[in-house]
């Protein structure tokens, strides 16, 4: 069995807690989907709760650090050097419409690093953690990026943006880039459990811009630990106040970046 710090422990304890509720909820978005109104305000409400639940577990065995939330935003506690940045449901998309694929993820920034995460997948209990040092597991397995290097061997995943997002032109570019030449891109709704899947040796490589610190957050960390390399499309580390994040195996780094930012420049 992994050994689990108490860090980590606390972690995963928050997570199951707030999965339980979650997946009830998530039997009844079912029933949901044929009553006029849909589902909507009900899943705000499970989104809230277990965002409440995650908060009030990890005030519980923390009380001093500080918090970077979806729903609630900041909550300044009096350690400013540790905060959760958390998304109590990541995959809302596809939690609305029925599609059992979304998480719950938790990381821990100390002194602006990230320095452990945990996402976890309820449907299937699969729980991703690491801690900066000690490697990157599912459940009590110890992971590790996969070894392709061939672009026409390896599979992508990325994000598409929606309604209200500006960068749709910029998409098409990288996607088309990325098409041509891959085994495959997949868009599956959720950048943290794409991150996961990276860092299990899944997928090969995965880009996306315009997210938010909670949707990479614990994914940064597991895929380093995992032996990834994590950046933004650019190349720089702001990935957190950017919002744009490319993140590979060992090997597909320079080569997936370079398609990327080539695609770019043909359209600016
Ligand atoms: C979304 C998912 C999705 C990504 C979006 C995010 P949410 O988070 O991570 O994969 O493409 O940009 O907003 O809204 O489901 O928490
Ligand atoms: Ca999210
Ligand atoms: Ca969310």
């Amino acid at each position: 069995m992994a050994h689990r710090s108490a860090l980590i422990n606390v972690m995963v304890a928050a997570a199951q807690k707030a999965s339980r509720k979650l997946l009830r909820d998530f039997g009844e978005v079912e029933n949901l989907q044929v009553s006029k109104k849909g589902p909507a305000d009900f899943v705000s409400t499970a989104d809230k709760t277990a965002e409440n639940t995650l908060h009030y577990e990890l005030t519980k065995a923390r009380p001093k650090y500080s918090f970077l939330m979806e729903e609630s935003g900041e909550v300044v506690g009096s350690d400013t050097s540790n905060v959760w940045i958390i998304d109590p449901l990541d995959g809302t998309t596809n939690f609305l419409h029925g599609l059992p694929h979304f998480a719950i993820s938790i990381g821990l920034q100390r002194d602006s690093e990230m320095l452990a995460g945990v996402i976890y997948e309820p449907v299937h209990d699969e729980m991703y953690w690491a801690e900066k040092g000690q490697g990157a597991h599912l459940n009590d397995r110890r992971i590790r990026v996969s070894a392709r290097s061939k672009m026409e061997e390896s599979l992508f995943a990325t994000g598409i943006p929606f309604k209200g997002a500006r960068n749709h032109p910029e998409f098409l570019a990288h996607l088309e880039a990325v098409m041509s030449v891959s085994s495959g891109v997949r868009r599956f709704g959720s950048a943290a459990l794409d991150l996961a899947y990276l860092a299990a040796g899944r997928y090969d490589g995965f880009w996306e811009t315009g997210l938010s610190p909670w949707d990479m957050a614990a994914g940064i960390v597991i895929v380093r630990e995992a032996g990834g390399y994590v950046t933004e499309i650019s190349g720089k580390n702001k990935m957190m106040q950017s919002g744009s994040i490319l993140a590979t195996n060992d090997r597909l780094h320079s080569p997936l970046g370079k398609l990327l930012r080539d695609a770019q420049k043909e359209i600016s």
